[in-house]
């Protein structure tokens, strides 16, 4: 098992759901975490409870669709920490809606965000890997990477994306450059991800399925985040897909 005690670990995302779940749970372990997203007050705020666990953060206020942003994250992430042992590729939205509804520019936000955000991401922190000789990228795709449901078609395209791009990249870096590659695909899960949904017709769909099955909490993808990340060098966790006991369907 790999100890986190002396690994610099990013989080994007970091300001709420998953992303703050699995900062405190890796810190708790020992990694030094930088804090990115871009609501900078949550971010504070979770660097002080990570240091009165007696843990270690920094905040890098980020916009991930901003690639000299990324570029700075990793540059302070190297700078305060020394490395980049892992990435928590996991800032995302999912402003779902029906194709005939033409939310144009949510359309483009999600392609912006999940899709190159998370390029960004990578192309940021993957010189720093292949001179250290390892490292660990983990991408959060979702069921929806698997799995396409109606009103879901382009975040579920971005997701399939991010399963895709996350295959491919462990197939060339795990064995040749000893840079694992993790896809996580969590399903329902209750965090702040719904907020950025605007189209009527899903926001009833979402009410009239409201108390349908108990969603997983963050902490449960943390803990999936964990395994993978603490998992011996010689095991790459190439994808979990995690969903709750009562999910029947994507
Ligand atoms: N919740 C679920 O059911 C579920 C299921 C499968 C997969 N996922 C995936 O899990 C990941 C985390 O989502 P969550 O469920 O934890 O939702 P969340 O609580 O809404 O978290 C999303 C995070 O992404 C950040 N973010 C959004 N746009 C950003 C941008 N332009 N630049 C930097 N950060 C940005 C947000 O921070 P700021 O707004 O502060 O920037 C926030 O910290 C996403 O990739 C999502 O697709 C979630």
């Amino acid at each position: 098992m790999i100890d986190l005690s002396n690994s610099a670990v990013i989080v994007t995302g970091a300001s709420s759901g998953i992303g703050d779940a699995t900062a405190r749970r890796l810190a708790r372990d020992g990694a030094s975490v930088a804090l990115a997203a871009r609501r900078e007050e949550r971010l504070h705020d979770l660097k002080d409870a990570i240091e009165a666990d007696g843990g270690t953060a920094i905040v890098v206020p980020t916009d991930v669709t901003d690639r000299a942003q990324v570029q700075a994250l990793a540059d302070a992430t190297q700078e305060a920490f020394g490395s980049i042992d892992v990435l928590i590729n996991n800032a995302g939205i999912m402003p779902l809606s029906f194709m005939k509804n033409l939310h144009e520019d949510e359309w483009e936000r999600m392609v912006d965000v999940n899709i190159k955000g998370v390029l960004y991401a990578i192309g940021a922190v993957l010189p720093v890997m292949q001179e250290q000789g390892y490292g660990h990228v983990v991408n959060v795709s979702s069921v929806a990477g698997r799995r396409v449901f109606p009103g879901g078609a382009v975040y579920c395209g971005t997701k399939h994306f991010v399963t895709a791009l996350s295959e491919g990249m462990r197939a060339e870096l795990s064995p040749d450059h000893d840079i694992r590659v993790t896809s996580i695909e969590p399903g329902a899960v209750a965090t702040e991800l719904t907020h950025t949904i605007t189209d009527e017709e899903i926001m009833q769909m979402f009410e009239s399925r409201h108390g349908e099955m108990t969603p997983l909490q963050s902490e449960d993808i943390a803990a999936s985040i964990h395994y993978a990340v603490t998992a011996p060098e010689h095991v790459n966790v190439e994808e979990l897909l995690i969903l709750p006991s009562d999910q029947r369907s994507a």
